[in-house]
């Protein structure tokens, strides 16, 4: 049953004589008698509507207030792409905090000479895993290039043999490289849309039937903030995740009947083995209308960051990042899809 608005002065006595009443017009000539405030012109125009008031099944609603709903993911199964380190590596021990079986999906290895970050590592992907076992979760790690949509395929279908169901999967392996457009070999542009958009893509399209079979998933894809405006000299990836919001929401309208929520997270600048080096300090030293020297350091470039985002940090942590992407993994977000969650100390604040 809906509660009464104490506010609303059609609610609680009036309301319900009015309602006892039955008639529409018999109705709002009481609220004006009763109420003895509107002249005619200041009358409500629609009538109150008795019930009974049609009910979502238990499945297409977040349900009662119950304590920890937005965080409880016990008895879960996720898959995180992009797993081995970073965002992607919070995510999954995040997850598995909060009692979700965990597969770490990494190419643990390189991608494209055209990436500015050193390669992930085997040995970063276990030590993911590492951290999923120890909160005494079921956790696996899977190499895997998310641009080769057969493995991530055969991915699927081993994770569904193994643990029974996939209930969540979070697209999160990217690369990111800067060069000005005027200065780009072909690869500088493809390998960015391949690997962030298409590969972001075949996530969403090898896992997805899984879920269309089982009636229920929920789809975790990571944009940017620079997916919501344009980036001096970061044009592939800025447009590979824009590309990735077109996904996200053409996914959700297409999914949304078989129970599977389809969202984008838009971080902010976050502390990574993406973004810990020179050439992206140089854009953000750039993004804050200071002066660039050479070489930038690490201080340099949070100092010069910090004063222009609202919450005053030169760049936030993955430990910032991944409590959104438990909360859409988790009941509590039954009902929300085709949203942009922009986790960025203020930044978003700057946007439309
Ligand atoms: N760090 C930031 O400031 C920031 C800001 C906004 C959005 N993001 C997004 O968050 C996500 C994670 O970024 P991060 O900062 O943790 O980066 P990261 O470089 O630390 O981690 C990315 C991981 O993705 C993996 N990966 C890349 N291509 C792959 C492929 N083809 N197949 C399988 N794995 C692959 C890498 O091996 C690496 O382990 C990315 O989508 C990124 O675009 C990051």
């Amino acid at each position: 049953m809906p509660t009464q608005n104490q506010n609303d002065p059609l609610s609680s006595p009036a309301r319900r004589s009015i309602l006892a009443l039955g008639g529409g017009v018999a109705a709002v000539g009481l609220a004006a008698s009763t109420l003895n405030t509107a002249s005619a012109s200041e009358r409500p125009v629609a009538e109150p509507v008795s019930g009974p008031y049609p009910v979502p099944p238990p499945e297409k609603t977040a349900g009662p207030i119950k304590p920890a709903r937005g965080t409880n993911l016990t008895g879960k199964v996720a898959v995180v792409t992009g797993a081995a380190r970073g965002i992607g590596r919070a995510i999954a021990v995040e997850f598995a905090a909060n009692g979700a079986d965990v597969i770490a999906l990494d190419i643990a290895g390189p991608v494209s000479p055209t990436a500015d970050a050193a390669p992930a590592t085997k040995t970063e992907l276990e030590e993911t895993v590492a951290q999923i076992r120890a909160y005494g979760r079921r956790g696996e790690a899977i190499v895997a290039d998310i641009r080769k949509i057969k493995q991530l395929r055969s991915a699927a279908d081993h994770i569904e043999r193994t643990y029974g169901k996939i209930d969540c999967v979070v697209a999160n392996a990217a690369i990111q490289g800067w060069k000005p457009l005027l200065e780009m070999a072909d690869n500088d542009w493809e390998d960015q849309i391949q690997n962030n958009l298409t590969g972001t893509a075949n996530t969403v399209r090898a896992f997805a039937p899984k879920m269309v079979a089982r009636k229920y998933g929920r789809l975790i894809l990571l944009s940017s903030m620079q997916g919501r405006m344009g980036t001096m000299s970061g044009a592939s990836y800025s447009a590979s995740k824009w590309g990735i919001l077109g996904l996200m929401k053409s996914a959700a309208l297409e999914l949304g009947r078989y129970n599977i929520t389809c969202n984008a997270i838009l971080p902010g600048l976050v502390g990574t083995a993406l973004t810990y080096n020179e050439q992206r300090f140089r854009a953000a030293i750039a993004q804050s209308n200071k002066a660039v020297s050479p070489y930038p350091t690490a201080q340099e470039t949070w100092d010069a960051r910090a004063p222009t985002v609202p919450l005053g940090v030169g760049w936030l942590q993955p430990e910032d990042i991944s409590p959104m992407a438990v909360f859409l993994a988790s009941d509590a977000a039954a009902l929300v899809t085709g949203a942009e969650m922009a986790v960025t100390g203020g930044d978003a604040a700057k946007v439309s």
